[in-house]
């Protein structure tokens, strides 16, 4: 089969590096890619969000199958335009990715089919929200509705800072449109942890337990990014606590989606937080996380290839899915100011050395006089698999050692203490 990977990070090329193994596979072409995935697929310059560039580009190249990863493009309906051509894909119609591109949505789905979730209300008038927060007091927690980069959630530590993010996204619309309407819930406390799960819609089955890392310095310290690192899996994710999420939160929401007519295929993200009243949800996403893709992935022993026509066929109930044993360590490099404002360009060294002991999935990378050089926030996401968490920290980091460019930086406690 050719099949067609949208979407450009680490998390893409992660995908791309298993379907690279699958026998069912003889082709790949990422679109847009990166520097990194061009190594192992065809990468075609159409944007992620491109729905009639990844038409044509799909028919012109005679693809059989798409995978549509990022969540903007499966916002906007690129799962449903390959649907009505005709084009088989892997990913959530625009109604059922509702899930993702709307909080108030989420917070509905769950308060309506007693899904456990911080306590909420969401607005649509500032004022409102403002005379709520007033009530409430803090710490309190004020969310954009729509997608906002990962970065529309402000955790208030006073009324002021709560009552100032329902101002610049409401008022100053600083996300835009997605901040037309805020969710302000109770703020929660407890470890986080995430289980991305395959749905077909009549089976949902969970990966391996993973956990990001999102503020951009140790000890959880500064602002959050996209994600700093991941490990997979997640020691105090129990067998007994996965039993509990199971019944009371993974098949419970697969079946509230099938109640509302929004039947979800694909890849459901659960974040969840480990509260002392027992496992809830903080957010839905509706497809494979990043970086946490590049933690687990290494670690699945299927072909991902049947995973995802098993998914299309609605045959998931079919498939057994097998995990290796062991741990997978992600230390993602970022360019000196991410998450703020950063250069790129500079030439990144020590890859070839690095690959000898670890998996390096680029994330935003180009290639320029043959040479590898910094294109985005995220660079890289350098992984490593071993028998236990630390070996697997201990390769990752030694790689990451090997690595460097003009103001690269990374965390040095992904999966627990500083080494
Ligand atoms: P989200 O973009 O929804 O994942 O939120 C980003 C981060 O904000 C989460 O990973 C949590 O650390 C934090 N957060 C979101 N909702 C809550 C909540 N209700 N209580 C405490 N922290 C939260
Ligand atoms: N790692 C968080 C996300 O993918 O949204």
């Amino acid at each position: 089969m050719k099949v067609l990977v949208i979407g450009g990070g680490g998390r893409e090329h992660a995908v791309c590096a298993a379907l690279k193994k699958s026998p069912l596979v003889d082709s790949i072409i990422c679109a847009p890619g990166n520097g990194g995935i061009s190594q192992i697929a065809e990468c075609a310059p159409v944007a992620a969000t491109d729905i009639p560039g990844m038409l044509g580009l799909a028919r012109s190249r005679a693809v059989d199958f798409v995978v549509v990863t990022p969540d903007d493009p499966l916002a906007l309906g690129m799962a449903d335009a390959f649907a009505e051509a005709g084009i088989p894909a892997f990913g959530p119609f625009k109604n059922a990715a509702l899930i993702e591109s709307s909080k108030v949505f989420s917070k509905g789905l769950m308060k309506k089919y007693g899904i456990p979730t911080a306590e909420y209300e969401s607005f649509t008038d500032p004022e409102k929200a403002l005379a709520y927060i007033r009530e409430k007091g803090a710490p309190i927690v004020v969310k954009a509705d729509g997608l906002a980069l990962g970065k529309g959630v402000v955790v208030a530590r006073t009324p002021e800072e709560a009552q100032e993010a329902v101002l610049s996204i409401m008022r100053d619309r600083k996300f835009g449109d997605a901040g037309a309407n805020v969710v302000i819930e109770e703020c929660l406390t407890g470890p986080e942890l995430t289980v991305l799960c395959f749905t077909d819609g009549k089976t949902i089955k969970p990966m391996l337990s993973s956990r990001d890392h999102k503020p951009v310095f140790d000890n959880d310290m500064g602002p959050n990014t996209g994600g700093m690192g991941a490990i997979c899996p997640v020691p105090d994710y129990t067998p007994e606590l996965a039993e509990l999420c199971m019944r009371d939160i993974f098949i419970p929401t697969m079946e509230a989606m099938n109640a509302e007519g929004r039947t979800f295929r694909g890849v459901l993200y659960f974040g969840l937080m480990l509260t002392a009243d027992g496992p809830k949800v903080i957010e839905y996403n509706s497809r494979f996380g990043d970086p946490e893709t590049q933690a687990v992935l290494p670690l699945l022993e299927t072909d991902l290839m049947e995973i995802f026509l098993a998914v299309y066929n609605g045959r998931l109930g079919e498939l057994d899915i097998k995990w290796s044993w062991g741990s997978c360590c992600c230390v993602v490099m970022a360019s000196g100011g991410y998450p703020g404002a950063y250069e790129k360009g500079f030439e990144i060294s020590g890859l070839e050395e690095a690959g000898r002991i670890a998996t390096v999935y680029h994330a935003g990378t180009a290639i320029k006089g043959g040479r590898f050089v910094t294109a985005g926030g995220r660079v890289l996401g350098v992984t490593a698999v071993a028998g236990t968490p630390d070996d697997a920290r201990q390769r990752a980091y030694d790689a990451v050692r090997l690595i460097s460019w003009d103001g690269c930086h990374y965390r040095r406690d992904i999966g627990g203490r500083k080494l």
